[in-house]
């Protein structure tokens, strides 16, 4: 469960930002593990994508992920701030995932084209299709071939547009629901064809 101060740093930031928060409160421990579980069996290099205050992160270290193998991406610099106090032995980037190439090859975590798994929790479902395909070309720039792009949403249907999905030869498949999050959400996986 996120702590009292989490929730309320959390709830502050939306207060200011609805729109790039996307949500009311941090993610609950049962989305955590999903999102943690649908990495590649072995992944060690990891990128989380709109890591807040820290709750999907603290799932993959539970899961057993090294913050050194963890590199997470926050563009909110109050956030960014917490994640640092919070996990200071991960590497940490403010800035916007549509720029990711750049983020991971400025963090000196892994080299471009060596990540297992992109974890995201950004509003998809909200965003223009263009801004989607953005994040996702710049996803899949730091993947490994067969790496996966993990993304939560709020909704029962995947969240990426169907046009983009098509657009860069992407499969998704569902890896199950957190029915005790707050709100429920589901879980997808996208890799390449
Ligand atoms: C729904 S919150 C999720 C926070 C946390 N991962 C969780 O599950 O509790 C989305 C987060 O993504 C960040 N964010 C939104 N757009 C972003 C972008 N383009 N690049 C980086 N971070 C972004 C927001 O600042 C916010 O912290």
């Amino acid at each position: 469960m996120p702590s009292r101060m989490q929730w309320l740093t959390f709830f502050r930031q939306w207060l200011k930002h609805p729109r790039s928060m996307a949500s009311v409160a941090p993610s609950g421990r049962q989305l955590g593990r999903l999102m943690a579980t649908a990495l590649p069996r072995g992944a060690h290099h990891i990128v989380e994508l709109g890591a807040g205050t820290g709750a999907i992160t603290q799932a993959l270290v539970r899961h057993g992920v090294l913050p050194q193998q963890l590199l997470a991406v926050e563009m909110n610099p109050v956030l960014h701030d917490v994640l640092a106090r919070r996990f200071p032995r991960m590497h940490l980037a403010h800035g916007d995932a549509c720029h990711l190439p750049e983020l991971v090859a400025k963090s000196g975590a892994f080299a471009c084209g060596e990540v297992d798994g992109v974890l995201s929790s950004l509003g998809l479902l909200s965003m223009p299709k263009k801004l989607q395909r953005d994040i996702l070309t710049a996803a899949f720039a730091v993947l490994r071939p067969g790496g996966v792009f993990v993304q939560y949403t709020y909704g029962l249907r995947s969240p990426l547009d169907e046009d983009v999905c098509r657009q860069m030869d992407l499969r998704c498949m569902s890896a199950g629901f957190a029915w005790c999050n707050l709100p429920p959400a589901r879980v997808f996986v996208y890799g390449r064809h």
